[in-house]
């Protein structure tokens, strides 16, 4: 079982892991009444995550960034969970939070969702208030669509605007080259270009989860989909070399994941995919990463 928190000496802080994910399967159902879309997507926390530190002080709510380019203010999500976590329980008092960022940003890897999913679980620990994962999701909703996921994590189908989430028992270690086009997405923008064909059928993950419960790397790469990559591809063009790149150094399925523009390909295990990274580097592409799920 992993450590995902550490307890600082002074027993007021504590450090919470904040891991990335990837989308194996998602589809577009419809539009809903709220302006969001309804969905269905298996995603899967991976081994590149930021850390968050908390600490509870007598003064206001304080956010710091390892990334210059990471906004400390309530914009961030980090703050949204502190605040929404204060008022829901009622614990006054100030906040320091640090966040060291692996996660590229606006990259469909939820380094954002999982930074707040962090903070709501590091706050319970901290205030010692004993809320459910039920409780924390429910917070978490009010955050994001991706946040409730990342409160339990692992591997999970992932249902509604992606806040009805069903883990999955995921035993098998898979292994993903991870590609970082240093191009920044916005996932309102995807979503609002989408076009929706009434007449296209519609994919279902079952072939994407039974997969991953059978344990099969081959099965899982025929079985990836992404509706978005279309759309994501149509309007930052410049990913498909990206995607292209990839796909010629791995024999197995390659796609962006989420809104991107992170671009991930499955790989038979690590020594695969160390072998991929270093022909990615020769190609001049700098961001690039090994991972497995967790
Ligand atoms: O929920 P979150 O704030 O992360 O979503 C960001 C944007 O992505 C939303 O404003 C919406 O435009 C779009 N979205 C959507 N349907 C979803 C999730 C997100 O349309 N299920």
């Amino acid at each position: 079982m992993r450590k995902a928190h550490k307890r600082g000496k002074s027993n007021n802080s504590l450090t919470v892991t904040a891991p990335a994910k990837i989308n194996l399967f998602l589809e577009v159902l419809g539009k809903r009444p709220d302006g969001y879309h309804e969905l269905e997507t298996v995603m899967q926390e991976i081994d590149l995550a930021d850390t968050l530190t908390l600490e509870t002080t007598e003064g206001g709510m304080e956010l710091t960034c390892s990334e210059p380019g990471v906004p400390c203010d309530e914009s961030n999500l980090v703050w949204k969970a502190v605040r929404l976590f204060q008022e829901e329980t009622g614990v006054r008092g100030g906040v320091k939070a640090h966040l060291v960022k692996r996660i590229p940003v606006a990259a469909g890897l939820g380094g954002g969702s999982s930074d707040a999913a962090a903070a709501l679980k590091g706050l319970n620990i901290l205030h010692a208030k004993g809320l459910s994962d039920a409780t924390l999701m429910g917070m978490a909703a009010q955050i994001g669509s991706d946040v409730p996921f990342f409160i339990k994590g692992g591997t999970a189908l992932c249902r509604g605007r992606g806040e009805a989430v069903t883990p999955l028992a995921v035993r098998h270690r898979f292994w993903y080259v991870l590609l970082y086009p240093d191009i920044r997405v916005s996932t309102a923008e995807v979503y609002n270009n989408l076009r929706i064909d009434l007449t296209t059928e519609k994919k279902d993950a079952s072939l994407t989860y039974k997969a991953l419960l059978s344990n099969s790397g081959k099965r899982l790469s025929l079985s990836l989909f992404n509706r978005l990559e279309e759309v994501a591809l149509r309007l930052y063009p410049e990913l498909q070399g990206f995607k292209n790149l990839l796909e010629s150094n791995l024999s197995d399925g390659v796609m962006i994941s989420g809104s991107g523009s992170a671009i991930f390909g499955h790989c038979e295990n690590k020594d695969k995919g160390e072998k991929v990274r270093g022909k990615l580097q020769e190609q001049g592409v700098e961001k690039t990463f090994v991972v497995s799920n967790l």
